[in-house]
């Protein structure tokens, strides 16, 4: 699984270190797309500057005995709420790719969300791990294709294969307009693609915001648009949730939401979990930070579920967490758990699956750490009341 290249550097601290040894690691084609985000950046710069927003307000002298990370999720208990989310094509980062971060994942009982577009067949990843005792949930993440049935036979193969979820992501229906890749003319280079959808029908699979732009499959008549008269005619809505949600019988969980009303309509049509994200800033720039949306979030969900006697859905969350405070934090709001993306990535590239398992090693201790100095000894002792904003 390493070689002497895989080592953890000495001076990796944290995990912004392993993205300043990523950027000298990585070419500028997989730099391009494995860390930029959709037109200006700035809500991939907002995700960040929102966490740091939100100071800490510590008690002191509190019991600490008996303190954990743990947390419930779907019914398991996890060591922690952190979880790899899904991120396409690994290989770019690294020969073994999404392998490497399973096993990693596995290694340090940390959930793992696998990318539809991931560049190892999905039945390969599920087998490095489903056996070990000690990891997290292995969850298997959707995008739509033009093809029901497709759709639903890649959902047969994530069941068959051991996965226990389906994360459907709802908030990439095309391509951002990214312009760092096209300033580096990004390109998969050959030998990685999204070999799960290798088989799709002739209508192909259903481009997304992390497939390479592509030009129209069918002709266009003067004055129609690439977007709205072809990419857009499969795109999914919310029939197509119900749908799935009958076609599975997995739980479904649906990432992207970032509106109150959303989030009720998927809870209300029997998802599993929401995750607010916004696809890390690769989608629609200027787009709310996923700390701004978190907490409304929340109490929607609370208040619905209040307002029919039943328990709330979980909340997930993403979007520039890069530090232990910032999982304390996303907690502290009402998430149950977090995901990672590109600081992940950045550590498979530096030293593959030890890079990945030494990084999320790294955040855990933070996480630990900033429970101790704000004087809560469980994620469940975690409120609001640890929180300020900035501005208070
Ligand atoms: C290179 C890259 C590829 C991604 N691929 C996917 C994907 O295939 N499916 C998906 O739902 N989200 C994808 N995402 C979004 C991540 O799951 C996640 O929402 C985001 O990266 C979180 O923000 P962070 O990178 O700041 O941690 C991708 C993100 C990156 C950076």
């Amino acid at each position: 699984m390493s070689g002497a290249k895989d080592a953890i550097p000495p001076d990796a601290v944290a995990l912004a270190d392993y993205e300043a040894l990523a950027r000298e690691r990585l070419d500028d084609n997989a730099w391009a797309y494995l860390s930029g985000g959709a037109a200006d950046e700035i809500t991939l710069r907002a995700n960040r500057s929102a966490w740091d927003d939100i100071r800490l307000l510590p008690r002191v002298l509190q019991p600490l005995s008996g303190g954990h990370t743990r947390v419930e999720l779907l019914g398991r208990t996890l060591a922690h709420p952190v979880l790899l989310g899904p991120v396409a094509y690994q290989r770019l980062a690294h020969p073994l790719g999404e392998i490497a971060s399973a096993v990693a994942a596995s290694a340090q009982g940390a959930g793992l969300v696998l990318s539809a577009q991931s560049s190892v067949l999905l039945e390969a990843v599920a087998g490095a791990v489903r056996d070990d005792a000690s990891r997290g949930p292995l969850w298997f993440q959707l995008y739509w294709q033009r093809d029901r049935g497709f759709t639903r036979a890649l959902v047969e193969r994530a069941e068959a294969a051991g996965f226990e979820a389906i994360v459907l992501t709802v908030d990439a229906p095309v391509h951002g307009a990214r312009d760092r890749e096209r300033r580096a003319g990004f390109r998969l280079p050959p030998g990685v693609s999204a070999v799960n959808l290798a088989s799709a029908p002739a209508a192909g699979a259903h481009p997304t915001a992390d497939s390479p732009a592509r030009p129209p499959k069918r002709p266009l008549a003067p004055g129609q648009s690439a977007l709205f008269d072809d990419l857009l005619l499969s795109a999914l809505t919310w029939a197509d949730v119900e749908w799935l949600r009958s076609a599975t019988r997995l739980p479904l969980l649906i990432k992207g939401v970032l509106h109150e009303a959303d989030a009720r309509q998927a809870a209300a049509l029997g998802a599993a979990g929401v995750i607010v994200s916004n696809h890390g800033g690769r989608t629609l720039d200027t787009a709310v930070s996923t700390a701004w949306a978190l907490p409304r979030i929340v109490d929607a969900l609370a208040e619905q579920a209040a307002a029919a006697g039943a328990e709330a859905v979980p909340v997930l969350v993403d979007g520039g967490i890069r530090r232990g405070t910032d999982v304390l934090k996303a907690i502290a709001l009402g998430a149950r758990a977090v995901l990672l993306g590109r600081p992940y990535v950045h550590a498979l590239a530096v030293a593959g699956a030890h890079g990945v398992a030494h990084s999320l090693k790294l955040l855990r201790d933070e996480f630990e750490i900033a429970l101790a100095l704000t004087g809560c000894a469980t994620p469940g002792a975690l409120s609001r009341a640890v929180l300020v904003h900035r501005s208070d």
